[in-house]
């Protein structure tokens, strides 16, 4: 996609503030491109304003389907049968430390902050990344989700495999595979592009200490070219230009409420152990070589809301309709859903990878299920 390819050394915007969205900021402009892109578009045989396509977005996020559509009948054919793009995705930031992808901090913010949860526009703990920030993004489907690079998107008439660095790409895979659902039309794909771009990065949202705040507003308004470079290089450590992802291998024994995961999930553990820092540049292997297993022992109390935050969404519904103790019956069945997810044409369940989930977060899930009687029913 064109408006998608870097913009190379254009000039930052003439004054820089915090409010300054980090796209004119690196110079790459391209929620201008595509504004532009977006005005020669016809749809239904005339043009459309920026807000129309951010609504129908929103909508197409949310509920699948346009009550009001530009072209075709209305309301429009849902992208997919039943997954909405909410039942995987978060719409609001997620992560306090933004290049710290950790579940367990998502866990306790919302403990501190009770009303940053919610079912439909809160933090949850989902299976894909946050919506916010995800025009920033410069590749999409890294770490165990690159095998997704080989998929087909639709070029006109044509399919290709998608270009990793495509946000629109990515959208369309997600749209077909992650959801089970179809291809969006031209417009669907626009749309949701522009309601992407109103949840895109102002420089305020890095939280830059003080000092550095003020030195890279100065470097940005001194007009020198080198500054420039030096404080755009300084930018994208503060954030994530790609999200990572990397797969938890399920425990080899469960008894009771305990769960003993593999040394290969004690390594992964490493990676987000408290004071270590993750940005794209580092997220490399585990370092350790130690070969020690991973203890868990669940916790109900934790689990009841760590369930309702990562499972009832889905469980318990029209997505699926178990829910409660029957959902934990044998704990190799547990594990392999959660962390292998499953795979199959239609309706399937995604797996949560260790940046959306944490080994003991599932282990207190499913010793809270297992607490529950029978034949209790989860309404939430
Ligand atoms: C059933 C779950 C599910 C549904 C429904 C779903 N997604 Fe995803 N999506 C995922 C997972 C899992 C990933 C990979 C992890 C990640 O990076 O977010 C992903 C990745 C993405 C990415 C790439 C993110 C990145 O940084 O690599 C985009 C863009 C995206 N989804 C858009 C959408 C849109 C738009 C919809 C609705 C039309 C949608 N998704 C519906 C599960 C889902
Ligand atoms: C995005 C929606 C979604 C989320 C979130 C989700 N599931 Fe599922 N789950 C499904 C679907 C759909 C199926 C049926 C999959 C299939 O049949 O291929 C399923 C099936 C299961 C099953 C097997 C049920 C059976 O048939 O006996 C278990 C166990 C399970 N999920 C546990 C969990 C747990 C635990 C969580 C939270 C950590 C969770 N799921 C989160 C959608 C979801």
């Amino acid at each position: 996609m064109w408006w998608y390819r870097k913009a190379g050394g254009a000039k930052p915007p003439s004054v820089a503030s915090l409010d300054t969205p980090l796209d004119e900021l690196l110079g790459h402009y391209r929620r201008a491109q595509f504004q532009q892109l977006l005005a020669q578009r016809r749809y239904g045989g005339r043009a459309w304003q920026w807000d129309d396509y951010v609504r129908w977005g929103q909508e197409l996020v949310h509920t699948a389907q346009v009550q009001r559509p530009p072209v075709g009948p209305a309301p429009s054919v849902p992208l997919a049968e039943t997954y909405r793009c909410i039942h995987c995705h978060n719409l609001v930031r997620e992560d306090v430390v933004l290049t710290r992808q950790d579940p367990e901090a998502r866990e306790q913010l919302l403990e501190e902050n009770p009303a940053l949860g919610g079912k439909k526009t809160g933090v949850r703990l989902t299976t894909g990344t946050t919506f916010w920030g995800m025009v920033n993004r410069e590749r999409f489907y890294n770490g165990y989700y690159a095998k997704y690079h080989r998929l087909q998107v639709r070029e006109g008439e044509r399919f290709r495999p998608m270009d990793p660095s495509s946000l629109a790409d990515a959208v369309q895979v997600c749209c077909s595979y992650c959801s089970a659902g179809r291809f969006p039309e031209d417009w669907e794909l626009d749309s949701i592009l522009a309601y992407l771009w109103t949840l895109e990065l102002r420089l305020r949202d890095l939280d830059l200490p003080a000092e550095m705040q003020r030195r890279i507003l100065e470097q940005f308004n001194s007009g020198n070219p080198q500054a420039v470079d030096a404080a755009r290089q300084q930018l994208r450590q503060y954030y994530l230009v790609a999200s990572q992802a990397h797969a938890v291998d399920p425990p080899t024994r469960s008894e009771g409420d305990k769960d003993t995961y593999p040394p290969s999930v004690a390594e992964l553990e490493q990676l987000f152990a408290p004071g270590q820092s993750r940005s794209a540049s580092n997220a490399s292997q585990p370092a350790s070589t130690s070969r020690k297993n991973l203890v868990a022992t669940g916790d109900p109390k934790r689990g009841e809301w760590l369930y309702r935050s990562a499972c009832a969404f889905c469980h318990g519904n029209e997505v699926h309709p178990k829910a409660g103790r029957s959902l934990a019956t044998s704990p190799g069945t547990f594990h392999r859903y959660v962390w292998k997810g499953t795979q199959r044409d239609g309706l399937y369940m995604p797996f949560f990878t260790r940046e959306r989930l944490s080994p003991r977060q599932a282990t207190d899930i499913r010793a809270y299920l297992r607490s529950l009687p029978p034949e209790k029913k989860i309404s939430d």
